[in-house]
C-alpha cells in the first residue's frame, strides 16, 4: 500500500478540529483520506464521553484527520488499535519509558495522562466507510489546570520543547507503517502488540462503576473493544462509559 497522502491544514483558532472536519466531510462528499486540520488553539475540545479537552493556545499537537479504512464494523477497534499503538510507537521513539494505552482512548506515562484520542466512525452498510482520527497530545505545556486529572507532557517528561509540527510529522509517518498493517490483514500483529502495551495488565488494580468500588485484574479487550476484567465473579465485560479507574 501506498503511504497516505497527508494534506494537513493549518488554522490558528477553532471551535474543535473533530467537528470542523465533519462540517467538511458532510459538506464535500468527495474528499480523501490524509485530509486534516491541526489548530493551535481550541474554544471548544472535545473529550470522551461530553468532556472538554483542555489544551493551552500554541501548546500542545490538536490534530484531526480523515481516514476511509473500509473495514467491517466488527473490526473498528482496529483502528482505535493501530492509532494508539502509533502513539506509543512517536513516544518510545523520542526515548519516554513505561508508555502504555489505557483502554480505551488514552496514552499514559507512567500513570500520567500524556495524550488522548477521540475517534469518530461514519458507517456504511456493514463497513467503516470514513473515520476522523481526533487526537491530542500534551507537547509543552508544563501547567494544567487543578481539575484535569493526572496530565503530563512530552516537556514535562523529557525536560525541553518540541516544534510541534515536527512531532505531528514524526506521528503521521508512525501512522503509514501501522495504518498499512490493517491492509496486510495483521490485524492479529496489532492485536498481541496492543495487549503486551494495555495498561495495568495482569496488575489487580482498582475500578469504579456506578457508584461500587472493586478490584479485578485486566485481561485483555476483546474485538469490539470491551474491556475484560476478571473479578471475583468470573471475567467481566466492561463498555467504557460504564466503568472508571481508580488511580
Ligand atoms: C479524551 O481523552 O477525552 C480524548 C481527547 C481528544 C482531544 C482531541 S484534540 C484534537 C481533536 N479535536 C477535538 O475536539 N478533540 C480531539
Amino acid at each position: 500500500m501506498e503511504g497516505i497522502n497527508w494534506d494537513i491544514r493549518e488554522v490558528q483558532e477553532i471551535s474543535s478540529t473533530n467537528e470542523a472536519l465533519y462540517t467538511l466531510i458532510n459538506d464535500n462528499k468527495d474528499l480523501n483520506e490524509g485530509i486534516g486540520i491541526r489548530s493551535a488553539y481550541q474554544t471548544m475540545g472535545k473529550g470522551q464521553i461530553g468532556k472538554y479537552w483542555h489544551s493551552k493556545a500554541n501548546k500542545n499537537l490538536l490534530l484531526s484527520f480523515l481516514l476511509q479504512p473500509s473495514i467491517s464494523i466488527s473490526q473498528q477497534f482496529a483502528i482505535s488499535q493501530m492509532i494508539s499503538l502509533s502513539l506509543v510507537d512517536l513516544l518510545t521513539s523520542l526515548d519516554i519509558e513505561e508508555v502504555r494505552i489505557k483502554w480505551p482512548n488514552d496514552i499514559y506515562v507512567g500513570d500520567l495522562k500524556i495524550a488522548g484520542l477521540l475517534i469518530q466512525n461514519l458507517i456504511s452498510g456493514k463497513q467503516i466507510k470514513e473515520s476522523i482520527i481526533g487526537i491530542g497530545l500534551n507537547v509543552n505545556q508544563v501547567k494544567f489546570p487543578g481539575d484535569i486529572p493526572n496530565p503530563t507532557s512530552l516537556s514535562l517528561v523529557l525536560g525541553r520543547t518540541f516544534e510541534i509540527a515536527q512531532i505531528q510529522e514524526l506521528l503521521l509517518d508512525k501512522i503509514n507503517e501501522f495504518y498499512a498493517q490493517l491492509f496486510d490483514l495483521r490485524i492479529k500483529q496489532l492485536n498481541k502488540l496492543y495487549h503486551f502495551l494495555l495498561y495495568r495488565r495482569g496488575v489487580l488494580s482498582k475500578f469504579k462503576r456506578e457508584q461500587e468500588k472493586f478490584e479485578g485484574t485486566i485481561t485483555g479487550v476483546d474485538p469490539l473493544g470491551h474491556l475484560l476484567i476478571e473479578t471475583d465473579l468470573g471475567i467481566e465485560k466492561f463498555n467504557f462509559r460504564d466503568i472508571q479507574f481508580v488511580i
